[in-house]
């Protein structure tokens, strides 16, 4: 039985996570590494959840109950009583497999791992681990109040248990989850790489602006937004990690290619709505 959920990553996923977690009944602890990305994590989490009771989505009550449901720390320790870890530190797989090292050593047997990762191989981080059927990919999208779906990777060690528990809590959360194979990108980012490629190469070429592509693909395609808008809202630098990532997966396969426009991006620090300026001025 889950009562407390452990999140690592305090940024734009990790205090989405906590936030569904917390209204969805469970103690959080999140973790990260500074008090002030933890401050600037839960602050998020108060504006959210002081919009949803604007909007009369939650109560002042659910709202206040759910927020004492969150402890946060920039220790480990904290998270020793977790019976499951959402793991949402920067898509890095040292870092991420050092995370999980230190968690081996510290949750009880039965504690699921699972990590956020948009891209990686849920079967390389596990392998780092002694219990690797109790590591499982659990991949939500942003932001993750709003956004349904939910996919369930399993890697090659990951227990048909664990996958079941998963796809409960996700259910539990009030999500949509999916469970898919380990592969680079798993369904979402794998289908989503063309999408922001090819724009990029069209931008990168003269084709169009950067109006031009997501208004034509908003209004052709029906999407809801452009890719450009996509990749601003995700984070230049999240989105540049998991085309790198992907592309270096499937052994440099040229459909996977990142564009340079991301990579000087990056090197600028326009990342999109976070820093306030990327293919938009916010
Ligand atoms: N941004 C998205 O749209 C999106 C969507 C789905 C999945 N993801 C994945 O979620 C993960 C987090 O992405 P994000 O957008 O929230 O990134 P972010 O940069 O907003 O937040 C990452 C947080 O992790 C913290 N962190 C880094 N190393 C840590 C460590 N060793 N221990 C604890 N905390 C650490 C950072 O201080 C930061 O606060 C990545 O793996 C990313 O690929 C991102």
């Amino acid at each position: 039985m889950i009562s407390t959920i452990g999140i690592i990553g305090s940024g734009t996923m990790g205090s989405g996570i906590a936030e569904v977690a917390a209204l969805a009944g469970f103690n959080v602890v999140m973790n990260d590494l500074s008090r002030k990305a933890l401050d600037s994590g839960l602050n998020r989490i108060k504006q959210n959840l002081n919009r949803s009771v604007e909007k009369d989505r939650i109560t002042a009550v659910v709202a206040t109950e759910s927020l004492a449901r969150i402890r946060t720390s920039e220790e480990f320790s904290p998270l020793e009583t977790a019976d499951f870890v959402i793991e949402a530190a920067i898509e890095d797989l040292n870092i991420k497999r050092d995370i999980f090292q230190k968690l081996d050593a510290m949750l009880n047997p039965e504690a699921i791992f699972a990590t956020n990762t948009s891209s990686l191989s849920i079967t390389s981080i596990a392998a780092t681990v002694k219990r690797t059927g109790n590591v499982v990919g659990m991949h939500f999208f942003n932001p993750p109040p709003l956004m349904k779906l939910v996919e369930v990777v399993k890697g090659k060690q990951t227990s048909d248990e664990t996958a079941a528990v998963t796809v409960e809590l996700a259910r539990r959360m009030g999500k949509a989850p999916v469970i898919c194979k380990d592969t680079p990108g798993f369904i979402v980012n794998r289908v989503a790489r063309p999408f922001y490629g090819e724009a990029l190469r069209l931008l990168g070429e003269g084709v169009a602006t950067v109006e031009e592509i997501d208004r034509i693909v908003k209004l052709e395609g029906g999407f809801k937004m452009g890719p450009f808008e996509l990749m601003d809202l995700i984070g230049i630098d999240v989105n540049y990690a998991v085309t790198k990532s992907v592309y270096e997966q499937f052994f440099h396969e040229p459909r996977f290619r990142p564009h340079p426009i991301q990579r000087q991006m990056v090197e600028a620090g326009t990342l999109g709505r976070k820093t306030k300026k990327g293919f938009y001025q916010y």
